[in-house]
């Protein structure tokens, strides 16, 4: 079965650089896995151009929890789908980091679900909760308050969660594919649970060429979240054909 490969450039390019690599993308031949590009806001409506007529589908790196409306600064999830943007990255741990709230994680899932837009809900936790021995009680708590209180109808559409150790992120310290299997299986028995019926559950966290098939290979795991090695093209277009 394909998996799901999401490029996360983060905001590493300028709109000439995202431009550039989107045409190395739109070239490369189509991909044994489904892909989805998010550029950051500046460039989605030109990479959109660019990929249109491929298999690939555009994402974003976030939303606003505000519909269209005085809120200045603010980029509504309703604008991204406008101009073809399929999937919206939902609490990515640069965000949570920077101040973004569980609440705010919840309403804009609410906002991307009800405009029939894929949610990508990123979990994970930090080293310290790791060395503590929390990290199933966190990656289960902001599942949760993300999940558990979305209408019936919003939680069984489909979903994406991406487990990203916030520790394993941009670092070269990449998760034991045995542990993610793990972590993975109890994130979709826990899902589940809640009452989510359509999710994909992903791993992130210094995916490279040499170790997607690793991960790939679990048999839980249902694709990668990739953030340094997506912005090389032919490091990309061997994860995609992993
Ligand atoms: P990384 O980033 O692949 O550079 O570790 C992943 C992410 O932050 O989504």
């Amino acid at each position: 079965m394909k998996k799901l490969i999401i490029a996360n450039w983060k905001a590493k390019l300028d709109p000439r650089e995202s431009l550039d690599l989107a045409k190395k993308y739109s070239k490369m031949s189509d991909a044994k896995n489904n892909v989805v590009v998010c550029p950051d806001f500046t460039a989605v409506q030109q990479v959109a151009t660019i990929l249109k007529g491929s298999k690939m589908s555009l994402g974003a790196q976030n939303c606003s929890v505000f519909s269209p409306g005085a809120y200045t600064g603010e980029v509504t999830a309703a604008v991204l789908k406008k101009i073809g943007v399929k999937y919206v990255i939902i609490g990515h741990s640069e965000r949570r980091a920077a101040g973004e709230s569980e609440r705010s994680v919840f309403e804009k899932l609410i906002k991307v679900l009800e405009l029939g837009l894929v949610p990508v809900l990123c979990i994970g936790e930090t080293a310290n909760e790791r060395k503590n021995k929390k990290t199933t009680a966190i990656l289960k708590k902001q599942l949760e308050s993300a999940l558990a209180k979305l209408p019936k109808k919003l939680l069984e559409q489909r979903i994406v969660i991406a487990y990203e150790p916030v520790w394993a992120i941009g670092s070269g310290r990449e998760l034991d594919p045995e542990e993610t299997e793990i972590q993975i299986s109890l994130i979709k028995k826990w899902v589940f649970e809640i009452g989510g019926v359509n999710s994909q559950v992903l791993y992130g966290g210094s995916v490279d060429s040499q170790n997607c098939s690793l991960y790939l290979n679990q048999k839980s795991v249902d694709g990668l979240l990739v953030g340094g090695a997506s912005l090389d093209y032919r490091v990309f277009d061997k994860i995609i054909n992993c």
